[in-house]
C-alpha cells in the first residue's frame, strides 16, 4: 500500500468527482452561440432575435419594444417583421416580434453588440431582469458575467447593465444565414421548430451542439439559422453583407432602396423607395431598365434589373445589374440547406462513450477507496 496516496484525501477527491458526475450544475444553462467568424467585416452582422413578452405582462406597443432594445429606427423594426411602413409606433407589437440588432463575435461566441442595456430599478433582481423583462433570452449568469457583477442578488438601483443576448454571424454549411435567437416555448420540438423556420432538424442540432432532439427543453435559447434570399450584391458594395430572411424586408442605400425576401423565389426583390430618404437618391438603372423592372425574354426566362449594392467612394451611387431567372422553375420547393452532421453526431457519440467509460472508472476506483476507509 506504500506507493498509494493517503486514503483520506483520495476518498475526498473521489467524493468530489462522484458529486460532479451525479449532480449536473443546477440553474439555467447559459446559452452561448458559437461565433468564430473573424474576418473584420464578418465578425459583426445583423442578428435577429425573437421577443415574446413574458407571460402575465400586457402586450407592449411597438414603441415600447423599440425602447426596451434601444432600436434606432421604428422603420427597421417594421421591416424586420414584414409590417407595412405605415404601421404607427403605438400599434400593439405582434408576439413574437423579430428584433434586429448588431451581433459581435468575440472569443468564439457571439453576443449582441453593446445593446440592449437596462437600468436597474428598485426591487429588481438579475433573474427578474433576465426572465421577466428580457423573456429568458439571457440567463442571470450571462448578465452577471458580462457586467462583472459578483453577487447577482445585489445590484445597485440605477446601475446600467448590458444584456448580452446570444447571436452568431457564422455561415452554416458554407451558406450565409441569419441566426435567429429563439426561446423554445412549452411543448416545442426540434422537428416543429425546423418546420416552422424552413430548416432541418440536423441543422438545428448541429448548430446548437445538441446530441439529439430529446435534449431540447422549454425555455432553452436556441440558435435557428434562417435561410436568406440570394442577391446580386457586389462584394465591393458597402452593404455587401446584407442578409434578408423570408418574411422580412430591409431599407438600405440610405433608405433609397427597399429589399424584400420571399420564400416563393428566395431572391432579393429590391425597389426604389419613393420619398423615404431624407436626402437625394441617385437613379439606379441597368441600361434602359430601372431598378426592380422585370421583362420576359422568352416563355421561361425573365430578366430583372436587380440591386447590386451601393458605394460612396467618389460619390453616393446605387448599383444595379441585370439578372436572369428561370420562371418555369420558380415556385419549386427551396433547396434544403445541406449540413454534414453525421461526422458531428459520431463525434458526440464518441465523446459520450468516453465520458461514460471515464465515469465508470472513477466510480469503481472510488468505491474501492471508500471501502478501505
Ligand atoms: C471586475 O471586478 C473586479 C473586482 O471588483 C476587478 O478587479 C476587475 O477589474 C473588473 N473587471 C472588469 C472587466 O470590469
Ligand atoms: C468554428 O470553429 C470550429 C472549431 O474551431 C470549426 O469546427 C468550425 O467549422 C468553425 N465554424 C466556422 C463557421 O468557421
Ligand atoms: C405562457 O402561457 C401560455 C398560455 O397560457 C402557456 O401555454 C405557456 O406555457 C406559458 N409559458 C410559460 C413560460 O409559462
Ligand atoms: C454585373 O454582373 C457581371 C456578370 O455577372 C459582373 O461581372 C459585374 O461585376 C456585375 N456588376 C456589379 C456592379 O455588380
Ligand atoms: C415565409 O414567410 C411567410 C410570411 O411570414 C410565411 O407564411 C411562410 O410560411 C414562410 N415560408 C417559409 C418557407 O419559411
Ligand atoms: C420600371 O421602374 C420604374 C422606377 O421604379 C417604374 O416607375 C416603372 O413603372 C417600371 N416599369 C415597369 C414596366 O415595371
Ligand atoms: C457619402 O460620403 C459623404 C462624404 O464622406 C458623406 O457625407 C455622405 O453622408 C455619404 N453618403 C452616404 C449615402 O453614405
Amino acid at each position: 500500500m506504500a506507493p498509494l496516496p493517503a486514503p483520506a484525501p483520495a476518498s475526498l477527491l473521489c467524493l468530489f468527482f462522484l458529486c460532479l458526475l451525479a449532480a449536473p450544475c443546477p440553474g439555467a444553462r447559459a446559452a452561448r452561440f458559437a461565433c468564430n467568424a473573424t474576418a473584420p467585416r464578418a465578425s459583426t452582422c445583423q442578428a435577429l432575435i425573437s421577443y415574446a413578452p413574458p407571460n402575465g405582462t400586457a402586450t407592449p406597443t411597438l414603441a415600447a419594444v423599440r425602447a426596451l432594445f434601444q432600436l434606432r429606427s421604428h422603420r427597421a423594426l417594421l421591416a424586420a417583421n414584414g409590417l407595412p411602413l405605415s404601421t404607427p409606433p403605438t400599434a400593439p407589437a405582434p408576439a413574437p416580434l423579430r428584433v434586429r440588432l448588431p451581433c459581435l463575435c468575440s472569443g468564439g461566441a457571439g453576443a449582441t453588440f453593446q445593446r440592449p442595456t437596462y437600468r436597474v430599478r428598485a426591487g429588481d433582481t438579475l433573474d427578474a431582469v433576465a426572465r421577466g423583462v428580457f423573456a429568458g433570452l439571457v440567463t442571470y449568469q450571462d448578465i452577471a458575467a458580462a457586467n462583472n457583477v459578483s453577487d447577482p442578488n445585489r445590484v445597485a438601483v440605477g446601475q446600467q447593465l448590458w444584456i448580452p443576448v446570444p447571436c452568431s454571424c457564422d455561415p452554416v454549411a458554407g451558406q450565409p444565414v441569419v441566426h435567429f435567437t429563439y426561446v423554445v416555448p412549452t411543448g416545442g420540438s426540434v422537428a416543429g421548430i425546423a418546420q416552422e423556420f424552413s430548416t432541418t432538424e440536423e441543422t438545428i442540432l448541429a448548430v446548437n451542439k445538441m446530441a439529439d432532439s430529446k435534449a431540447l427543453v422549454a425555455g432553452q435559447v436556441l440558435d435557428v439559422p434562417l435561410r436568406a434570399c440570394g442577391s446580386a450584391i457586389s462584394s465591393t458594395a458597402i452593404d455587401r453583407n446584407l442578409l434578408v430572411p423570408n418574411g422580412s424586408y430591409v431599407l438600405t442605400a440610405n433608405n433609397c432602396v427597399m429589399c424584400g425576401c420571399s420564400s416563393s423565389t428566395w431572391q432579393l426583390d429590391c425597389q426604389p423607395t419613393q420619398g423615404l430618404s431624407s436626402s437625394f437618391c441617385p437613379a439606379a438603372k441597368c441600361g434602359d431598365m430601372f431598378l426592380g423592372n422585370t421583362s420576359s425574354t422568352s416563355s421561361c426566362e425573365s430578366t430583372t434589373c436587380s440591386y447590386a449594392g451601393y458605394t460612396n467612394t467618389t460619390s453616393f451611387a446605387i448599383l444595379a445589374n441585370v439578372t436572369t431567372s428561370n420562371v418555369c422553375n420558380a415556385g419549386m420547393s427551396p433547396v434544403a440547406q445541406p449540413v454534414h452532421s453525421s461526422a458531428f453526431r459520431l463525434e458526440r457519440a464518441w465523446l459520450r462513450w468516453t465520458e461514460l467509460v471515464f465515469s465508470l472508472h472513477v466510480v469503481l476506483v472510488c468505491l474501492g477507496y471508500l471501502r478501505q476507509d
